[in-house]
């Protein structure tokens, strides 16, 4: 038995990239996966390919709607009766200059990335204190830990879960919730697809980085990995100089500030 079989796990952002490398890797580990996102034919379609798609259910989900998140929540806990992992993954990113990126793209990133995820846990922490226990899994990035040129809104929302998340595992250390934040670097996703420019219309392109990225199912690999170690945090990807960022801005700030700076746009 492993860490996630018959554990029930609910996963935003399923229909797509990570999240769909997450459900196919955790049904063939024997888990119960509740799958959520906006697209009910994309979900479907992951379903179908999930190893027994009888214990694989489809909750959808706005994650902008924050009105109906509570409603939502109470669906995805009604599927299998409990949740054991809760995956905040669904999100949206960004390409733009301060300069060119208007409020409604800054407001709409925040919604997503970060309003949602806090929203989803306050819905269900109550759950996961009367069970005596849940795992919270949060998939920021590398731009959660460092800011460069063309990420503002996306950086401070990854950001944000990141003070948000620390100060919740915290709190609920000595009640056997666990809470662990995954850094991913470049992915090969429809990430940059989907990112919204500074007027708010999608980049719908690849992207060099991201098509060179490390496949999704690996990262899910990966990030499986660190989430039944019960790691606070753990860095997912395939670029030593990601690390070296990482590690760079802890300990020499300024210097990573003169390299980043580098990639403004002539
Ligand atoms: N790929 C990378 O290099 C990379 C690096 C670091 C972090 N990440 C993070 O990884 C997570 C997954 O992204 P990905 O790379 O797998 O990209 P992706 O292929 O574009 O998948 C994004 C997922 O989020 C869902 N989503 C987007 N907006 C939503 C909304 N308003 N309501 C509900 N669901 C929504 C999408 O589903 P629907 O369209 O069906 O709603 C889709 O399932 C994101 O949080 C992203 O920031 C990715």
């Amino acid at each position: 038995m492993g860490y996630y079989t018959n554990k029930v796990i609910w996963i935003t952002g399923a229909s797509s990239g990570i999240g769909e490398a997450l459900a196919l890797a955790l049904a063939a580990q024997g888990a119960r996966l509740v799958l959520s996102s906006r697209r009910a034919d994309e979900l479907a379609r992951v379903q179908k390919a999930c190893t027994n798609p009888n214990n694989v259910k489809i909750v959808t989900v706005d994650l902008l709607d924050t009105v109906v998140l509570g409603a939502k929540t109470s669906e995805a806990l009604a599927v299998f009766g409990h949740i054991d992992i809760m995956v905040h993954n669904g999100g949206i990113s960004q390409r733009g200059l301060v300069a060119e990126t208007s409020m409604q793209v800054q407001r709409k990133v925040m919604e997503v990335d970060y309003f949602s995820y806090v929203e989803l846990t306050n819905h269900l922490l109550p759950h996961f204190m009367q069970r005596g226990g849940g795992h919270f899994v949060v998939i920021s990035s590398v731009m959660g830990k460092i800011g460069t040129p063309m990420r503002s809104a996306y950086a401070a929302a990854k950001h944000a879960l990141h003070g948000f998340f620390d100060c919740l595992r915290a709190e609920v250390f000595n009640k056997n919730i666990l809470v662990t934040v995954i850094t991913p670097g470049y992915i090969r996703t429809n990430v940059t697809m989907n990112a919204l420019k500074g007027d708010g219309t999608p980049v719908a392109e690849l992207g060099h980085n991201i098509a060179n990225g490390l496949p999704a199912g690996k990262a899910a690999v990966q990030i499986l990995k660190a989430v039944a170690a019960g790691k606070f945090e753990a860095y997912v990807g395939k670029n030593s100089t990601e690390k070296l960022a990482l590690l760079v801005n802890r300990i020499a700030p300024n210097l990573l500030q003169k390299i980043v700076r580098k990639q403004v746009p002539k």
